[in-house]
């Protein structure tokens, strides 16, 4: 069941992909929503996006997670009831490389974060955690069960968000924790105007697919075809980034509706392997998507797929959209934002 009592609702990171995709959501819901954002990953041409989307003024507070005092503002002006918490640093060679910027953002941002909620007196959080957590898991689907294995300064960072809630939801009742762990995002918003958009070559292999497609790279390097998956190379469970978005606004109502926390997996149940990726992909874009098996990427997880049984009970939660329709919306951002961005 869907909270239908509209809150104020604050994202930070909401100008970022998962992020603004989940104002949309969050608006159609019915919630007055407040983005915080420091723009440090996310074009401000986002906000007049959002805007077209929702038809209404998108409310924007510019600034850092970690400012003290702007946070102190921005509860008592907006009167906040619940935060959406996404800001955090997220590309995992970079972490190896920067581990100090991680945790200073993802933990210290956090903290500063949390102790500004717990002045305003508003302790309902929906934090974004990842299948990172599960590092190789030994189980798949794997459930929320299964235990933290760090495999790098991001993963790292995720985990100790993860416990250090957990430690807050103990040590005071009032607050309520929404712990969702994403598995891959993947996709754009149905109106091609908002989508994932990486200022740099992608890491990640749906953008860099879509970058073949669209011509500004030659062509995919797949990671490694030596696994021990069906077709021996990597399965991922890839979710709709507008199915994501709708994860949270039902994580936000069973907080406000229960006032327990929960921790649960959004995902499908469901992997893909690399090569059906790029099979999609060129049934949605109607190109050659040119393609070579490389060596593997260090620090790889062959198999990362959700169990979706929690968030289904837990949220009522289950996935809408397909890898076709991933694809497809994907096509569909990338092929109009280099006219309009
Ligand atoms: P993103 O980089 O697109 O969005 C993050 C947003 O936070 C950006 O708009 C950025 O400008 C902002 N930001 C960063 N540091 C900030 C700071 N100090 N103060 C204020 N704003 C700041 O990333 P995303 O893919 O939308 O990810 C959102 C969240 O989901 C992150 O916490 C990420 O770790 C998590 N996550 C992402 C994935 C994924 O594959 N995209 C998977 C699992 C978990
Ligand atoms: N891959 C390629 N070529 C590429 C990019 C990726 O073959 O150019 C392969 C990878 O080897 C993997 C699969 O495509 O098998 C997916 O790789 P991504 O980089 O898209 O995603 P990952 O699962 O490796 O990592 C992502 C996020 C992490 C997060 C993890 C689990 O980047 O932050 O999902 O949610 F932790």
């Amino acid at each position: 069941m869907v909270y239908r009592v509209p809150k104020r609702i604050l994202l930070t990171g909401g100008a970022g992909y998962i992020g603004s995709h989940t104002y949309v959501a969050l608006r159609q819901a019915g919630h007055d929503v407040v983005i915080l954002d420091n723009f440090s990953n996310a074009r401000r041409s986002v906000v007049a996006r959002l805007e077209q989307i929702t038809g209404a003024p998108v409310p924007v507070v510019e600034g850092d997670i970690r400012d003290n005092a702007l946070l102190d503002r921005v509860f008592t002006d907006h009167r906040i009831d619940a935060v959406v918490h996404f800001a955090a640093l997220k590309a995992v060679g970079e972490s190896m490389a920067k581990p100090l910027d991680y945790f200073d953002v993802n933990i210290g941002g956090l903290t500063t974060l949390l102790r500004a909620m717990d002045r305003a007196g508003c302790r309902r959080i929906v934090f974004s955690s990842s299948a990172t957590v599960y590092g190789v898991p030994d189980e798949t689907p794997t459930p929320e069960t299964a235990p933290f294995r760090a495999m790098n300064p991001y993963g790292q960072t995720k985990i100790l968000g993860e416990e250090m809630l957990a430690w807050l939801a103990q040590s005071n009742p009032d607050w309520a924790i929404g712990v969702l762990r994403y598995f891959n995002p993947a996709g754009a918003h149905r109106s091609g105007l908002i989508g994932e958009d990486p200022a740099d070559i992608p890491n990640n292999l749906m953008p860099f697919v879509a970058k073949v497609a669209l011509g500004e790279l030659d062509r995919i390097a797949v990671f490694g075809d030596d696994y021990d998956t069906p077709d021996g190379t990597g399965v991922r469970d890839y979710i709709h980034v507008e199915d994501l978005a709708r994860g949270h606004v039902l994580s936000l109502g069973r907080l406000f509706e229960t006032g327990q926390g929960h921790c649960v997996n959004l995902g499908t149940g469901r992997g893909y392997s690399v090569l059906e990726v790029i099979a999609a992909y060129k049934r949605a874009c109607n190109r050659d998507l040119p393609h070579h098996i490389t060596d593997r990427r260090p620090g790889d997880v062959p198999i990362y797929v959700a169990s979706a049984d929690k968030a289904a009970e837990v949220l009522g939660f289950r996935t809408e959209k397909g890898l076709d329709e991933m694809c497809a919306s994907s096509w569909n951002w990338v092929s109009n934002i280099g006219e309009t961005a």
